[in-house]
């Protein structure tokens, strides 16, 4: 459990909303330490009673009882966002903007220039506690900022410390990764279903044979290819399968599909 620590997350949408669960659902953050604040009322209302925290929508009294503030608004709202909190926080306080496409530089310039700021971007997986958030320091912010980022994170996944510079390749790879996983686990589905499977039973092996096979390599550590070598029989039915995935280019769709998304997310750099 963070202790002593208060924390207060402006903008209770999707994203915002997967913290709240994954901080609170992993008992990381007592409920009266942490706080909302959203624009809507109705949305409000809606995390303050799933979640049993004080959401407001008006940031002033949340964000001045608050150690660290996390920005989880579109980068759109961003700068409203920023420019009330410059009048309200001080430097013994730390943001951290989950915000696509703004970096730490512009946004601590707005909040006044002296606030630590640090950067993060997690993925929606965070929803059920095995999200993967990558951090990187930001002005003004310190190795014990990046410590206290890293334990309030880590509640909700797997925490990986990067260069701002490379908050593109992870965005591509990490924060967009669960769309592709859902494409590749309802292909496999579909297969099952092709050749006489039950959906539900379908997707459950094609799902579970993700989350193993992902375990695998976070628990051994090994090289993908040497654990892939290590289910392939000579001459066998895997075998069989994998030269298909190779036929079709899978491998190379998907290392494309890494790098396109890379330049988009490089491209959208607003500020
Ligand atoms: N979704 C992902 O997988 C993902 C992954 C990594 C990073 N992110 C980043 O996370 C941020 C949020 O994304 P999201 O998908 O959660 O968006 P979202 O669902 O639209 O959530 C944003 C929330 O912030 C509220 N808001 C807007 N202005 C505000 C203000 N001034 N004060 C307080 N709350 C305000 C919005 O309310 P209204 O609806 O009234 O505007 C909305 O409820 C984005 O910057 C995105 O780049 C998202």
């Amino acid at each position: 459990m963070i202790d002593d620590v208060s924390v207060c997350i402006v903008g209770a949408g999707k994203m915002g909303e997967a913290l709240i669960h994954g901080l609170i659902s992993k008992k990381a953050i007592a409920p009266s330490r942490l706080f909302a604040v959203d624009t809507l009322l109705d949305r409000c209302e809606y995390v303050s009673k799933k979640y049993g925290i004080v959401c407001d929508t008006d940031v002033t009294k949340l964000a001045l009882n608050s150690n660290v503030i996390i920005i989880a608004v579109k980068p759109n709202d961003v700068e409203r966002v920023a420019d009330k909190l410059r009048t309200l926080l001080t430097s013994k306080q730390l943001v951290i903007t989950i915000v696509a496409r703004i970096s730490s530089e512009f946004l601590s310039k707005i909040l006044g220039g002296e606030i630590p700021v640090i950067r993060a971007m997690p993925n929606i997986a965070v929803l059920v506690g095995e999200g993967m958030i990558a951090i990187s320091r930001g002005p003004n912010s310190s190795t014990e900022h990046i410590a206290l980022a890293e334990e309030i994170f880590s509640s909700t996944g797997k925490v990986a410390i990067v260069d701002e510079k490379d908050l593109d390749a992870v965005t591509a790879l990490s924060a967009s990764g669960p769309a592709y996983i859902f494409m590749i686990i309802e292909a496999l589905s579909d297969g099952g279903v092709t050749v006489g499977l039950e959906r539900d039973i379908s997707t459950l092996l094609a799902t579970q044979t993700t989350l193993g096979a992902a375990k695998m390599i976070l628990e051994t550590r090994e090289h993908p290819a040497k654990l892939r070598d290590m289910v392939t029989t000579p001459g066998g039915t895997t075998v069989e399968g994998l030269l298909e995935l190779e036929k079709k280019k899978v491998r190379a769709a998907l290392i494309e599909a890494v790098i396109k998304a890379t330049e988009k997310s490089r491209g959208q750099l607003t500020k």
